[in-house]
Order: structure tokens, then sequence, then C-alpha cells
């Protein structure tokens, strides 16, 4: 979308969490899936897309085979003429093989200024997820946690996050969750935690085609725009 020779900023402008390269993950199954839901965020406006597949006890990626699939993306796109400017990072699974990767330094995947995407088990609450994020920031990653509104041991009480925010980890929330795609409760808490001014970015966690409705539908919620008129997102930071 040109304007005056500059491309025009979407709102949202840069996606940090999304499961866009094929067959890596549970995100998209097939290449034409990526390509189809990449074109469907070009439409919405978005300027550029990190996209962060799994590396998870279920989907053990490794940072080679993130770009092998990132390359074979961007080229694909540049095939079908789809105008987007797509990077790779992670969604990191917080557990004792990552905390084990973070003390031997291995290579970790990290977006924008040294960020990097966590998640954190959703039903049971995790242990050294804390000094996880201390040894992150000791090697000078800023941890961004995934979706903080989606974890059910929270069972409805912020305390946890609350200690997260303090020691300086970021949160992510999920356009999808505002949207109504994983239930009432996620809705709730996401708006809550915009409520309390605790978000430094939004993502559309895309996976699959079905998440598209609900991602336009949080961008359009009161709550949304609100939040992406007042400045403090750091998505466009990013671009
Ligand atoms: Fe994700």
């Amino acid at each position: 979308m040109a304007l005056f020779g500059k491309k025009k900023i979407h709102p949202l402008s840069v996606d940090i969490h999304s499961h866009l390269i094929p067959n890596i993950d549970d995100g998209s199954q097939s290449m034409d899936q990526s390509i189809n839901m990449i074109r469907e965020l070009a439409a919405l406006g978005i300027n550029k897309v990190v996209t962060t597949p799994h590396i998870h006890p279920r989907y053990p990626n490794t940072p080679e085979v993130i770009m092998i699939g990132l390359k074979r993306l961007q080229e694909e796109l540049k095939r079908c003429d789809v105008e987007m400017e797509v990077e790779a990072a992670a969604e990191y699974y917080v557990d004792e093989n990552f905390i084990a990767k973070v003390k031997a330094r291995d290579t970790l995947l990290s977006f924008g200024d040294n960020m990097i995407l966590v998640e954190a088990p959703f039903q049971n609450k995790p242990i050294y997820f804390e000094s996880a994020m201390f040894d992150l920031m000791a090697i000078g990653l800023q941890p961004v946690l995934a979706h903080p509104e989606r974890y059910q041991f929270l069972e409805g009480s912020i305390n946890w996050l609350e200690e997260l925010k303090e020691i300086g980890v970021m949160f992510q929330i999920t356009l999808g969750s505002i949207g109504g795609y994983y239930g009432a409760v996620p809705q709730k808490l996401g708006k809550y935690l915009i409520k309390l001014g605790l978000v430094d970015f939004l993502g559309s966690d895309l996976h699959r085609q079905a998440h598209i409705p609900f991602m336009k539908k949080g961008l359009e919620s009161s709550e949304i725009q609100k939040l992406i008129k007042n400045g403090s997102l750091k998505n466009q930071e990013l671009l």
C-alpha cells in the first residue's frame, strides 16, 4: 500500500506471535495454508510478521529447522507475489530442557532488541519459571510472556502475573483471546490486563484460518482500539 512512496503503517504494524512455517508444529500444515494466512495478514494492513514456531517437548524444533523453513516460506511468498516481510524467532516452552539451553548459552532465537517469546504450561503453575526469567535477563535477553490471559492455573488470580511484571517480564496478549476464541475467561482476563496497563505487545498467535475472524474481532474491540491509540504498545518499535 503506497502512500507518497511510503508504506502505510498499520496500528499493529508487527505481529510478534504466529505459527506460519508449515509442518513443524501445530500451526500451518502446508505451504498453501501459510501463504493464504499471510495474504490475509497483508490484507489487514499488517506490515511485518515475526513468526514463532514452537520449541516444545512435542515440537522439538531447532534454530536450524526454523531458519530453513523460514527461507522456504520467504521464497514462496516472493514467487506468489505476496508483499510481506517475514522473520522468524520461536515460542519457547520453559522447562528443564530450555533452562539447560539458557545456562549452556545455546543459540536462542530472539526478535527485535534481544527479545525472546516464552510460554508456560497451561494447566499447572510452573516451577523455576521466575528463575528462568532471571537467567534470560542475565544474558541480555528480554522475556516476553505469550498469552498471559490464557493460563488456566491462574484461576482468575493475577498474582503470578504481577510478580512476573515486577521482575521485568513483558506481556503479549493474543487478539483472538479478546475476540472470544478461547472462551470467556481469557477474554475477561485479557481485557483486565489491558485495563491495568500491563500489556506490552499484541500478537495473533495465528495457527490456522479459523483464528482469523477472531483475530479481526479482537482488533475491532473497543479495548484493543483504545490500547492501540494510547501509544503504549511496543509492536511498532519492531518495524
Ligand atoms: Fe503460540
